[in-house]
């Protein structure tokens, strides 16, 4: 092989893994935008991944299980959930919760309206209402 084949091949190699990198962009762009379109029609975020959501952004410092019993927590004075005492007196409507979630609160919890969509708080807000009474 001489050079100005070597030269043509490698150019061509190029060009072929960029067509591929290309199509898999694509494909990448697609298949979210696909993944969205089905949350959209499927009403909303569903139980699992209000449990996700939960688990990436709040379990840190509200706990897994919604005591707020973590290093974070403690160190913020995250809200316990699982508190009856803390429901009791609050009575937090759900407007209330949406409202904490997007725009968070003095002494700690972040606000999440930029991070998460309505219909993701909206999950989050009626999934830390569960932890109620546990
Ligand atoms: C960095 C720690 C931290 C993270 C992460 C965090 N929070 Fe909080 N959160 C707090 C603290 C601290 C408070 C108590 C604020 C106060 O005393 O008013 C609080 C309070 C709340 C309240 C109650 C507000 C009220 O009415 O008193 C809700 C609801 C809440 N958080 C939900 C969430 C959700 C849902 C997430 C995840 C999307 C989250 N938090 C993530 C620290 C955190």
């Amino acid at each position: 092989m001489n050079r100005t084949t070597s030269a043509l091949t490698k150019a061509k190699l190029a060009a072929a893994i960029l067509l591929v990198a290309l199509a898999c962009g694509g494909y990448a762009v697609a298949s979210a935008r696909a993944s969205r379109a089905v949350r959209a029609a499927t009403a909303g975020v569903g139980a699992s991944d209000a449990q996700a959501l939960y688990s990436r952004h709040c379990a840190s410092c509200h706990g897994e299980d919604g005591d707020a019993k973590t290093e974070k927590g403690e160190l913020y004075g995250a809200t316990d959930f699982t508190s009856k005492r803390w429901w009791d007196k609050e009575r937090p409507t759900d407007a209330q919760l949406r409202r904490a979630i997007t725009a968070g609160r003095r002494g700690g919890m972040p606000a999440f309206g930029k991070k998460l969509s309505a219909d993701e708080i909206a999950a989050l807000a009626k999934y830390v209402r569960g932890f109620k009474g546990k």
